[in-house]
């Protein structure tokens, strides 16, 4: 079927708008596409009555929560903002299976959410789950921290009803929704960042320190790599560490891997095929920048069998 986005629009903020009535709905809103696009839709829906929450976790990448945050006010959205990122490092604390840290993350998650819900009295949650979430969840391939049926989340515990009103979509149509909504580029055209941020490119355990490290090499990677437009492109920390060389002496220190993918729906990846200079201006300047890294890696994996993220 083809999407035709003003009629797509126009109906979910109806069904929204039918939904709702005169009650309160939070719409958990990270800047991704996803949660924006969301966010903009059950604005045109509800106006003040739509409450769009950042919750600062600790994962975001460097200057996120402020950009975000600016962003959603210049769109007159209504916005709070919650810190919660102690809660979140104390969650994630001495977890390193993939699976109990995305369980830890959402746990936190919906605990920050449901203080949230009560304090605004809230009685909806606007979520942003796409169908590829739903794919993903229910393929088993990674528990999405946003398909809360399936993973056993019952929202009513949390005293809320929810809606998604891109349920059916995919990634290229959410972004068409987006765009006719009138949305800055910058926000419909971004990458993709997952819900549990930068806790799915740290493995190992998530402390503030090792978030730091990929915060600083992500913002290396991106930088470089923006004008090749990557579907995705990010910096991962290994658990693993690695001898090398710093002020001639020697040291045993981490290594980051760049993680740059062309893909159209994150169903499948290709790994992006960037010049050899760009790796190595990159690899520069994370050593430089980031003293604790002693080797820069590129990551060659197409998904299947590899997944973009590593956790
Ligand atoms: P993987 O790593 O499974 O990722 O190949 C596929 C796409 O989903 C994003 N991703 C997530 N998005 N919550 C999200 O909102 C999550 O828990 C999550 N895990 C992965 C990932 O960035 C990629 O675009």
């Amino acid at each position: 079927m083809i999407l035709k986005p003003e009629i797509f629009i126009k109906e979910q903020v109806e069904y929204i708008k039918n939904k709702v009535g005169r009650g309160i709905a939070i719409c958990a809103t990270s800047g991704g596409v996803d949660s924006m696009v969301c966010a903009a839709i059950a604005h045109r829906a509800l106006g003040r009555n739509l409450i769009a929450l950042f919750i600062d976790d600790g994962l975001m990448r460097a200057g996120e929560a402020k950009q975000v945050t600016r962003i959603l006010k210049k769109l007159g959205i209504r916005t709070a903002v919650v810190n919660a990122a102690s809660d979140f490092f104390k969650a994630l604390k001495g977890k390193t299976d993939p699976e109990d840290m995305r369980k830890a993350f959402r746990d936190t998650f919906y605990k920050t959410l449901g203080r949230a819900v009560k304090e605004f009295r809230a009685n909806f949650l606007i979520q942003g789950t796409i169908a590829a979430d739903i794919k993903e969840t229910k393929g088993k391939i990674k528990s999405q921290h946003n398909v809360l049926s399936q993973i056993g989340i019952n929202p009513e515990k949390y005293g809320l009803s929810i809606i998604e009103p891109l349920v059916k979509l995919y990634k290229p149509d959410v972004r068409k929704i987006g765009r006719a909504l009138g949305l800055p580029e910058s926000v419909y055209q971004r990458m993709p960042f997952p819900g549990p941020g930068l806790a799915t490119r740290v493995v190992g355990e998530v402390t503030p320190e090792r978030v730091k490290i990929v915060r600083k090499a992500t913002a290396i990677v991106e930088k470089e790599l923006k004008r090749f437009k990557p579907f995705q492109a990010f910096a991962v920390l290994l658990n693993d560490r690695a001898t090398g060389i710093v002020k001639g002496k020697r040291a045993f220190g981490n290594i980051i891997v760049i993680r740059s993918v062309d893909s159209r729906d994150a169903i499948t990846a290709q790994p992006s095929k960037i010049p050899f200079e760009v790796l190595m201006k990159i690899q520069k300047k994370i050593i430089r920048q980031i003293p604790q890294v002693t080797k820069v890696l590129y990551d060659l994996s197409p998904k299947p069998p590899s997944t973009i993220e590593y956790i």
